[in-house]
């Protein structure tokens, strides 16, 4: 019945069920009640207000109906579903007990409604810019009997709190030790319907608390600076948005400002197939900060679907928790693919001989970079010469190395490479040939003579090495990886301490690994890296650079090891 309600309709609605008497009532929210000219009955006040007292929000979904997504973008107007609202109330109850709850872009006033009892003694401060938003939220917190605890500004949240202190004096301001909780969903609207003032506010803002911001970014993350500028010290936040701030380059401020003042803790991101929202299919992110708090370890987690009961308080029941060190996200320009990691155990499929669901519960993952440093193998500029061959068959032993010349040979080795007699022999002599023994030098010189005639002195790579007859293969690295395929790497702990060439990449341990723990890496890498995770070329090729492939999440040593 009421999802059809005229706007006068749903005025008067507003009205009879005591918006007025929510302090803050401004001149244009009572403008707007004069030209309703209609009332309701106090048969349907009753059922509306009978509603409200279980939890509905019929006024809300009213206005959602009259207004349709069109209309209603340019504010961002997209009500929050409770099971949302709840856990973030869940996670906020578990880390603040604030004296004020106030939220940015109240609408009808979702998540004050549901904050009431769960923090009974606290002011609940609504900022709301659309005076018809402003009537329906002070609607229901009358029809829910918070008259005495509640206040609604009609104000842009930039402004926040100066409004707020304006409007009400005595009931919203906070002082110096009011602890405020700040929760929400502030709108999302892109920077093309942003002012050009508002654009100005949101660059010098930033640049008073030492960042940089691009005047690209959209509305959420002003909405985000304007708390930075109201917050204190111990006051803490959770703010649905969308998710792209983790990613994007306009999003550089926020990831600072998390890292920094905003005290970031965590990240849940949900997927558009989570349906956040009826009316928006994009992927959102809750983000959860105490200020001040300096978390060495960021918890990502990522949720497929929303259910109700569904919490945001990380325990040992949340397998799926990714916990990041601050000193990755410092250096990582894009955070979401952090959030993806996927610590879920695939190990029944694959026989993988880690014990994953200990990993998982352990949920402590970080890059290999922070483990290991991944280098291409060494390029010869001409491996018909340099892959020892016919001409090479006189050659002391001493410079034919056992290398991994082509990916089949990893591919064909599984997870332990523990022979190098299958592997070719790649010609690598020192740079100072007076380092052989004299009767080394006259099959050498031999050799490079024909190498000459095949014109291997002149490839670039020759011309550009300290010697142009020595290739100077990497040291063994303790594991190897393919890196460029239609399938996953192969990864594989080189046990025969074969040399490899750039059709695979090293991983060097910058940490002491013991065998276990390198058995444990491999075995972790080989089950849990995807195609995905590479970059896929035209014709379906997936490609790992090494700095991509030390971004790849991993356990700690520790754990890696048990
Ligand atoms: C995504 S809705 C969230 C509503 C409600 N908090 C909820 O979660 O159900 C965002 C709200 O912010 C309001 N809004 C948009 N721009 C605003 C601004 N600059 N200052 C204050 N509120 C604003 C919109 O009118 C809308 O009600």
């Amino acid at each position: 019945m009421t999802s059809t309600l005229s706007q006068g309709a749903l005025i008067a609605a507003a009205l009879r069920l005591g918006a007025p008497t929510i302090s803050g009532w401004s001149a244009r929210e009572a403008a707007l009640a004069r030209a309703a000219a209609t009332t309701i009955d106090a048969r349907t006040a009753r059922r509306l207000r009978e509603r409200i007292w279980g939890g509905e929000d019929p006024l809300g979904e009213a206005f959602s109906a009259l207004r349709a997504p069109e209309l209603r973008r340019p504010l961002g107007a997209t009500y929050t579903p409770p099971v949302i609202v709840d856990a973030m109330l869940e996670w906020s109850r578990a880390h603040i007990a604030p004296e004020r709850v106030v939220d940015p872009g109240t609408g009808s006033g979702r998540f004050l409604l549901r904050a009431a009892p769960v923090f009974p003694r606290a002011m609940l401060i609504g900022v709301e810019i659309d005076p018809l938003a402003a009537i329906i939220g002070r609607a229901n917190l009358a029809a829910a009997g918070l008259v005495r605890r509640s206040h609604i500004a009609l104000c842009d949240y930039r402004d926040f709190p100066s409004c707020d202190v304006a409007q009400a004096p005595g009931i919203a301001r906070a002082s110096a030790r009011t602890r405020t909780l700040f929760i929400g969903n502030p709108p999302y609207v892109r920077h093309h319907l942003i002012e050009t003032r508002w654009k100005d506010w949101l660059v010098r803002g930033w640049r008073s608390l030492g960042i940089r911001a691009s005047r690209l970014a959209g509305l959420h993350v002003h909405f985000f600076l304007a708390t930075l500028l109201a917050a204190r010290p111990g006051d803490a936040g959770a703010f649905l948005t969308a998710a792209e701030w983790l990613d994007v380059n306009y999003g550089s401020a926020l990831r600072a400002a998390f890292l920094g003042k905003l005290g970031g803790m965590g990240v849940v991101t949900l997927e558009p197939r989570a349906c956040a929202f009826a009316d928006a299919a994009t992927t959102s992110a809750i983000t959860l900060f105490r200020i001040g708090e300096r978390a060495s370890q960021i918890r990502f987690r990522r949720l497929k679907r929303i259910a109700g009961g569904m919490s945001l308080t990380y325990g040992a029941r949340h397998a799926q928790d990714v916990r990041v060190s601050r000193h990755v996200l410092e250096r990582e320009p894009r955070w979401s693919k952090l959030s993806a990691a996927r610590p879920q155990s695939r190990t029944a499929a694959t026989g993988n001989r880690m014990r994953s669901a200990d990993l998982a519960r352990q949920g402590d993952l970080v890059q290999l970079g922070e483990l290991c440093r991944v280098h291409r193998g060494q390029a010869t500029g001409a491996n018909e010469v340099w892959i020892a061959g016919e001409e090479a068959r006189d050659l002391p032993a001493s410079v034919l190395i056992p290398t991994v010349t082509r990916a089949r040979e990893l591919i064909s080795a599984g997870r332990v490479l523990g022979s190098l007699e299958s592997l070719r022999r790649v010609v690598d002599l020192p740079r100072d040939l007076s380092d052989l023994e004299a009767s080394q030098r006259p099959p050498v010189e031999a050799f490079l003579k024909a190498a000459r005639r095949r014109g291997a002195d002149r490839s670039y790579l020759a011309r550009h090495r300290h010697a142009w007859w020595s290739v100077q293969l990497r040291a063994p690295a303790p594991i190897l990886a393919t890196y460029m395929a239609r399938r996953p790497p192969v990864f594989t702990r080189n046990v025969a301490g074969a040399r490899h060439l750039n059709i695979a990449h090293g991983l060097y341990p910058r940490v002491e690994l013991s065998e276990a723990q390198l058995m444990g890496l491999v075995d972790y890498l080989s089950t849990r890296v995807r195609v995905e995770d590479g970059r896929t070329y035209a014709g379906g090729l997936t490609k790992f650079e090494p700095r991509e492939m030390e971004r790849l999440l991993v356990p700690r040593p520790d754990a890696l090891s048990a």
